[in-house]
């Protein structure tokens, strides 16, 4: 029974804690890297609050202090680009010139130190996001294969560059080159997967980095950062420990920065591009906002569709870009549906994230809670109601998950990014309909269609690949297999990033050619002979 009581009581006494999941002590990070040198700080920090809180002998709740982080200045961040730019050196710094084995041997042995780092990373997601034990292991471990899986594709891609090419007189070789410098910065909700899912192949790919860690997630990379230090050159990767709308846009406005990796707001986004003085100079590669929905035709298996759509709208509480942001239901189902949506949602555990099977835990960010409240009010307040028993309820940072129905054009849900806890349910009559919600989104990064018919899926699928990058069939929307293409339209992405097409977005195609004469032919052959050249040879790596 969710009633705010019995939530409140969710919440552990600081005894209540299991030993094995609490953090030694809290962590008051000191230290930033930068030039190769964990540099100390005294200056101002930011502490960290846990979406987790605790109840107090009073009554209160109050959320778990985890430590704190630097909050560096102008000055300091200024050092950071600078030391990234000269470590790239124009493509001449020894990370941009250096083999691709010997890249990809740095990348190992990074991965290597990060591996012995599991248990303590794995507990500060827990800890700072509130992500399930469970979902924390798994954003670990799918991180440590997709890093695997990105040295597999570079070998892949540059064995097939290892080699000349003869076409009418000119000899040619093609490699991809890196573009120079990186600013990377990730999103609180896979804080880090998916900032590894860009910061890996622009590292690997040769160009140097400035990271900033996301605002909720950050002391995560603490114990990562003796590893960034150690397993590449100097000034290779550099980070900032700072308010984004200081250092960010002056960073950028800089001109310095070549290529902007950004898993956040198109708005941000948008903001952040126009401050480069060359704008043509700047490649983005943005994974942006969403609102995928769900359309549940009237011959849909309705136990599949409700199963697919508890995880697609609930998978940690809501916050993925990737999540069922809006269920177009077709009237004709619409009763059983929301019958057997709301039983199987009561079913869901909401608790702390370290226990077992947990669905539902605490949220991050201040005000999260009474943001879903808002937007939920906005709908009651507009003629749909909550149709679940206990939708809505709060205690503190934990919002229990909340059905409303029916959502109309004109509610805020309709078409804004709850990220977060409350699934939205409209029906539709005519398939034109559910149609025109996707058409006239100003998102278009996935939908899932569930039903049985042959003809009406085929000829769904044909208009919606063109409106979306993924139309998933009786399935939720997802990212993995993180093999397949991700991407996005209009206002939810900007390049690809599987683990294949990450490499191609951080890294640009360059060339060596010449006219095939007898002595460009000697010439050549010396210089792969003799190992003359990192960039000319024809050199497998296995
Ligand atoms: O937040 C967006 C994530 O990339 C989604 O990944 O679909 O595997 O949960 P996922």
């Amino acid at each position: 029974m969710a009633d705010a009581a019995s939530l409140k009581n969710l919440f552990p006494t600081l005894n209540d804690i299991p030993e094995e999941h609490r953090l030694l002590s809290p962590i008051h990070q000191r230290i930033y890297l930068v030039n190769g040198e964990l540099r100390s700080w005294e200056g101002k920090s930011q502490s960290v609050l846990s979406p987790v809180c605790t109840r107090q002998p009073d009554g209160s709740l109050r959320q778990i202090e985890l430590g704190s982080y630097p909050i560096i200045g102008e000055a300091e961040s200024d050092a950071a680009l600078e030391a990234a730019v000269a470590a790239y050196n124009n493509g001449r710094g020894e990370w941009p010139t250096m083999s691709v084995a010997e890249r990809i041997s740095c990348v190992e042995k990074f991965t290597k130190q990060m591996v012995a780092q599991r248990r303590q990373v794995v507990q500060l997601i827990m800890w700072e996001i509130g992500k399930s034990l469970a979902d924390s292991e798994k954003e670990f471990d799918r991180t440590v294969e997709y890093i695997k899986a990105t040295i597999h594709a570079l070998k892949e891609l540059d064995n097939a560059s290892s080699r000349f090419t003869v076409v009418e007189g000119t000899i040619g070789q093609i490699r991809r080159t890196p573009l120079g410098v990186v600013l990377c910065m990730g999103p609180f909700n896979y804080p880090l997967n998916e900032t590894f899912c860009t910061f890996i192949p622009a590292l690997i790919m040769g160009n140097t980095l400035v990271f900033k860690p996301p605002t909720y997630g950050t002391l995560l990379f603490y114990p990562l950062l003796e590893a960034f230090r150690s397993a590449f050159p100097k000034g290779v990767v550099n980070t900032v420990y700072a308010r984004g709308s200081v250092v960010v846009p002056r960073m950028l406005g800089s001109g310095k920065v070549n290529v902007l990796a950004l898993i956040g707001s198109s708005k941000v986004a948008d903001h952040l591009k126009k401050q480069h003085p060359k704008s043509h100079r700047l490649r983005a590669i943005l994974g942006l906002d969403a609102k995928n929905a769900a359309i549940v035709l009237p011959d849909a298996d309705i136990e599949l569709a409700v199963k697919e759509c508890l995880l697609g709208s609930l998978s940690f509480n809501g916050q993925r870009c990737t999540a069922l942001k809006m269920l177009l239901v077709h009237q004709a189902i619409v009763d059983p549906f929301l019958r057997r949506f709301t039983e199987e949602i009561a079913k869901l555990k909401v608790g702390m994230p370290w226990e077992k099977g947990v669905n539902i835990t605490p949220l991050p960010a201040p005000g999260k809670t009474e943001y879903m409240s808002q937007l939920v009010e906005d709908a009651k307040s507009k003629g749909a109601r909550v149709v679940n028993e206990g939708g809505g309820t709060v205690a503190n940072t934990l919002f229990y998950p909340a059905v409303v129905y029916p959502v109309k054009e004109g509610m805020r849900l309709y078409r804004e990014e709850q990220f977060g806890p409350v699934v939205p349910v409209a029906t539709f009559e005519n398939i034109e309909t559910a149609l025109d919600y996707v058409i006239t989104s100003d998102h278009g990064q996935q939908v899932s269609i569930f039903g049985t018919n042959p003809d009406q899926i085929g000829s769904l699928v044909d208009p919606l690949v063109n409106q979306v990058c993924r139309v998933n069939v009786n399935a939720q929307c997802q990212r993995g297999p993180d093999v397949f293409p991700f991407a996005g339209r209009k206002d939810s992405a900007e390049g690809t990033l599987s683990v294949a097409d990450a490499l191609r977005s951080f890294s640009i195609r360059s060339m060596v050619a010449t006219k095939q004469t007898e002595a460009n032919e000697k010439l050549l052959d010396a210089i792969v002979l003799d190992h003359k050249s990192k960039f000319i040879n024809t050199r497998y790596i296995f």
